[in-house]
């Protein structure tokens, strides 16, 4: 283990170091072979599962290098990012890391933090692979900074059937009032929290979400670039629809993580949740069955994206392994193994889909024709401080319920942190 670890302390505390570094992933002792840090917030379920794929790939594909997991748990990277960049700022970088395609990449990039991978992307087949919106959003000062291994839908909701059924809900519901109406009758037929939820990112997306159907596809953008106001009716309209959503979720959602809440779900304490796509595979690894998914009521064919990367740390201790591990991750396979496991669906447009779930190969259809929009949460709309202010204003909301402070922080993070062009 290299010396990285003193910084982590100091951000996440000892419990979340010991988490850290009990997940190594295939961390076989081999004192001959040269290690790859690989930093990621992939450390259980699902997640943990869809990184195992990639090691295993890149064991056999990268002999003499040997993975060894930066892993620090906590759901969107609340956790990871903070000591992450940490360690950045004190020259301790990891070789590789973990980053959303996006927005999420400016500072790394304006910090000279990460290495340009222009040249590595046509030698590692990914010139012509990928969708040109995503080559568009990590294409930044005519370069390439990281490569993108899958792609996940945000604006999902989950279902517990059996909850639903007991309550004579057996259809999804086409818009938020009927919706909300289902949250109703849930409520009234004893199921407490019939919306289970998680801490502020989480209650972000549901934000996003509501605002999506609210504003639209194009209106919604807009609010990350500057051509969307967040001051004024609309916006005040939507924030007045997400409280009532939030009315209807567990009340301690301000102390769990996204998995908990899966938990809720899968428990039958909650009829629905509101999260990614990275859901599926966490009840499949958790043997549940009883669910389904639609797509945010209202939200129409908008398909909120959102693609996990890695990038190459600018002063790795091991570059050359650094980029097998990146190779790797490039590779048509790479991206099918990893994505069976994490419910996602591959960057690359050539990667084969064996061992897809139907809701994979659902995804995989709306991805081509749905209307991209970016998400806040997780990196693709917003850069790193933005997200942060943005959380922090969802978090101070959930338990004030000043719905014009919420506006007002929401608008004054937009006016501080929006880069136009
Ligand atoms: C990541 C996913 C991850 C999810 C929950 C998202 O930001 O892109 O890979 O599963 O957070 O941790």
């Amino acid at each position: 283990m290299r010396s990285t670890r003193r910084a982590l302390a100091a951000v996440v505390g000892a419990a979340a170091l010991l988490v850290a570094s009990a997940c190594g992933t295939g961390e076989d002792d081999d004192s001959t072979a040269a290690q790859v840090e690989v930093f990621t917030w992939w450390a259980e379920g699902g997640e943990k599962a869809g990184l195992d794929a990639l090691v295993s790939r890149f064991t056999t594909a990268c002999p003499g290098q040997q993975f060894s997991s930066g892993a620090v748990p906590g759901g969107a990277g609340v956790n990871a990012k903070q000591v992450l960049n940490a360690r950045l700022q004190q020259n301790d970088p990891p070789d590789v890391f973990q980053v959303h395609a996006g927005a999420e990449l400016l500072d790394h990039i304006d910090s000279g933090q990460i290495e340009d991978l222009t040249a590595d992307f046509s030698t590692w087949g990914l010139t012509g692979t990928l969708p040109a919106g995503l080559i568009e959003t990590i294409t930044v000062n005519g370069k390439l900074w990281s490569v993108p291994v899958g792609v996940h839908r945000a604006n999902v909701v989950w279902t517990n059937d059996q909850v639903l059924a007991d309550s004579g809900i057996l259809t999804a519901p086409k818009t938020l009032k009927e919706f909300i109406g289902n949250l109703g009758r849930l409520r009234r037929d004893g199921v407490e929290s019939p919306l289970a939820l998680g801490r502020d990112w989480t209650q972000l997306m549901l934000l996003e979400s509501v605002l999506i159907s609210d504003l639209g596809p194009k209106r919604f953008t807009g609010l990350f670039t500057g051509a969307t106001k967040w001051e004024g009716e609309a916006v005040a309209d939507a924030i007045d629809d997400y409280a009532t959503v939030l009315g209807f979720s567990n009340a301690d959602r301000d102390s769990l993580d996204w998995p908990q809440a899966t938990r809720l779900l899968a428990d039958g304490k909650a009829g629905y949740q509101m999260m990614g796509d990275w859901v599926g595979a966490e009840l499949e690894a958790a043997n549940f069955s009883g669910y389904d998914s639609f797509t945010f009521p209202g939200n129409g064919k908008a398909f909120q994206w959102l693609a996990d990367s890695f990038a190459l740390s600018s002063g790795a201790a091991n570059p050359a392994g650094g980029r097998c591990w990146l190779q790797t991750v490039a590779s048509p396979e790479g991206q099918q193994a990893f994505s069976v496991q994490k419910g996602s669906i591959p960057a690359r447009t050539d990667a084969p889909t064996v061992g897809f779930s139907d809701y994979q190969l659902s995804a995989a259809a709306d991805w081509k024709s749905g209307v991209a929009v970016p998400s806040c949460a997780h990196g693709s709309a917003c850069s790193q401080p933005w997200q942060n202010a943005a959380n922090a204003a969802l978090g101070a909301f959930s338990t004030s319920e000043d719905k014009a402070a919420l506006q007002s922080a929401l608008a004054a993070a937009a006016k501080q942190f929006v880069r136009q062009g």
